[in-house]
Parts: structure tokens; C-alpha cells; sequence
């Protein structure tokens, strides 16, 4: 499934689009983008067609276009998820590299748990990310998401393993970070 549009201050998550297939091609193909994801080769387009039917009609998951004053950057969403156990794990990135550090991805968590506690009746959501994605960790951790656990030798990249963080935050932990 696709989610629906949530404004937050500087940028919007919007449900995907097939005319931004280009921009998700060259995306994966840049490794400083994908060295920190699990995604490592570049798909084709009609691959990513597909992708995107697949993602429109799963049922267990839920996908957003980062859109920032109308420019899709990147990619964010809900999967596996459970709904009779109310939990779900989460990722995101941001494509365009020129828009790192400039705080659209601690709003993007913010606006995606926001929606999974609040309008989907979620209870707890996980996330992992690379020991050494500190921005990523930060946040999720600004969102109210805490480090629960380590997956060791998770992603060999640069001819050496990574370890990996887990990530989890619980509806009431939200709550308390918003306040
Ligand atoms: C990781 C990623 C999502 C971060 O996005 P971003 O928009 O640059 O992050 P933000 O600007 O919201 O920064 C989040 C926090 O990290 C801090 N931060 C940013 N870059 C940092 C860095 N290189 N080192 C340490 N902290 C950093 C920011 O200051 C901010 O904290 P603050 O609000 O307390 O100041 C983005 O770099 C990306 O998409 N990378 C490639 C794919 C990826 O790694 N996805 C996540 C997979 S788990």
C-alpha cells in the first residue's frame, strides 16, 4: 500500500510515483547512497515498475516518496507488518545526497511514527541501521526509538563486516519523546 500525504514542516511524505523510477535507478547506483543499506545491486526499470506494483498492493507494508518543495529525495516506509501483533519495522533514505544533513530525515521518522502509532494503531516499531550511521541513529532516537541489540557481521562491505544496530521504540516511549 501507499501512504497518504503527511506535511511536516520542511518536507512531505507522498505515495510514490512512476515517474520518479529515473531518480530510484541512479540512486542504487550510487554507493555512497547504498553502503549503508542492505540494497546493493542497481535494478532495472521495469524491475522497479514491478517494485512499485508489488509495494501498491502488499498488504503488510506501507511506502512514501520524501518530497521536499515538490522534488522527490528519497524513500521511506512501514514493512512487515504485523496487524494482529500491532508491530512493524521501518527504513528509510534519502537519494539526494545535496540534502543530507539538513534534518529530512528525523522529520520523516517523526511524520512516519506519528502515523504508525496514531493512525494505523501500531505498538511498536523496530529499525536496524549500521553501527556507524550515526545521523540515522540519531533520528530515530529523536523520534523516541532506543538501541536493543546488535546484529554482528550484519553487511561486508569495503572488504571488511559491519556490525549492525537494532532499533526499537514502543507507543508510549513515542509519547514520551514528543513531549
Ligand atoms: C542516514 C540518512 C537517512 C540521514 O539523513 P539526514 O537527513 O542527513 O539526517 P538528519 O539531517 O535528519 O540528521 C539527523 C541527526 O544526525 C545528525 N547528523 C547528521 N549527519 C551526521 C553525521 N555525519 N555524523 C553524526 N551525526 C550526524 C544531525 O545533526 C541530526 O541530529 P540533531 O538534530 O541532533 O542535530 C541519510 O544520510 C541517508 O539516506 N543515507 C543513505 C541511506 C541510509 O543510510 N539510510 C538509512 C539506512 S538504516
Amino acid at each position: 500500500m501507499y501512504g497518504p500525504i503527511l506535511r511536516g514542516q520542511s518536507i512531505s511524505l507522498e505515495p510514490p510515483r512512476r515517474e520518479d523510477i529515473p531518480l530510484y535507478l541512479a540512486w542504487f547506483a550510487d554507493t555512497q547512497v547504498t553502503r549503508t543499506l542492505l540494497a546493493r545491486f542497481v535494478p532495472g526499470e521495469k524491475q522497479e515498475e514491478e517494485w512499485l506494483e508489488r509495494a501498491a498492493s502488499g498488504e503488510a507494508q506501507v511506502f512514501w516518496r520524501i518530497v521536499l518543495q515538490g522534488r522527490t529525495i528519497g524513500g521511506t516506509g512501514l514493512h512487515d507488518i504485523d496487524w494482529i501483533n500491532r508491530h512493524a519495522s521501518s527504513g528509510m533514505f534519502i537519494g539526494e545526497r545535496a540534502e543530507w544533513g539538513k534534518g529530512y530525515a528525523s522529520e520523516t521518522v517523526a511524520l512516519r511514527t506519528a502515523y504508525a502509532f496514531e493512525e494505523l494503531g501500531l505498538e511498536r516499531l523496530e529499525s536496524e541501521s549500521l553501527v556507524n550511521n550515526l545521523a540515522m541513529h540519531r533520528a530515530l532516537q529523536k523520534s523516541g526509538y532506543r538501541e536493543i541489540g546488535r546484529r554482528r557481521r550484519y553487511i561486508y562491505r569495503n572488504g571488511q563486516w559491519n556490525d549492525a544496530f537494532v532499533f526499537e521504540v514502543l507507543r508510549d516511549e513515542w509519547e514520551a519523546a514528543r513531549r
